[in-house]
């Protein structure tokens, strides 16, 4: 894994939800997008094929954008209009935090501070140290008993509300 790509612990979250298969995750995504208000800054860590992008597509389509969702891994920023703007980033291959400014993140930032928008970031340890005391959900994709499932572990800053919880709660509605 490259530098700076490291994941976070898993035992620094609490256990989560699995799902099973990549249309498990979607509609974990569609339901995660009932939650969002605007202004939301979504961490998604996990390793490569973990699920991030394929739960992006599930939030996606849980706000009605209507554009085909694809991994922003070379273009590094994807926006889509839906009940609400996303802006789904994945910094992978981001070599530096210096060039945060040339892909347009302090605008990004500014959006999502006055409610405008939500960010689903991948791979979001060059983020990080601009997040400053930023409030932010963080999931965790960790693989699951079986090649096709994962468990979602979610945590924040400040801690998730009880929707939250309850979306990412072991055994919470299968997916
Ligand atoms: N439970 C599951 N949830 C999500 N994806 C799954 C699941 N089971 C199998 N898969 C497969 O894992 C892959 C997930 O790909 P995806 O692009 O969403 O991963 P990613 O975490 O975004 O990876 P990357 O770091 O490369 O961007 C897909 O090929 C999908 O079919
Ligand atoms: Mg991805």
């Amino acid at each position: 894994m490259a530098a700076g790509h490291e994941l976070p612990d898993p035992a620094d979250f609490p256990a989560g939800v699995v799902t099973a298969g990549p249309g498990g995750t979607a509609a974990l995504g569609a339901r995660a997008a009932g939650l969002l208000r605007g202004g939301e800054i979504l961490l998604l860590h996990g390793g490569l094929g973990a699920g991030k992008t394929c739960f992006v597509q599930g939030l996606c389509r849980g706000l009605d954008v209507t554009a085909e969702v694809v991994s922003p891994t070379f273009t590094l920023v994807n926006t889509y209009e839906g009940h609400l703007r996303v802006h789904h980033l994945d910094f992978y291959r981001l070599e530096s935090p210096d060039q945060l400014p040339d892909v347009g993140v302090p605008d990004l930032l500014d959006e999502v501070a006055d409610g405008l928008a939500v960010l689903a970031v991948e791979w979001p340890g060059p983020l990080l140290g601009v997040l400053g005391a930023l409030p932010r959900l963080e999931l965790l994709s960790v693989p699951g008993p079986r090649a096709d499932a994962r468990e979602w572990r979610l945590r924040g800053r400040p801690g998730p509300d009880a929707a939250w919880r309850a979306l990412f709660a072991p055994g919470a509605a299968a997916c």
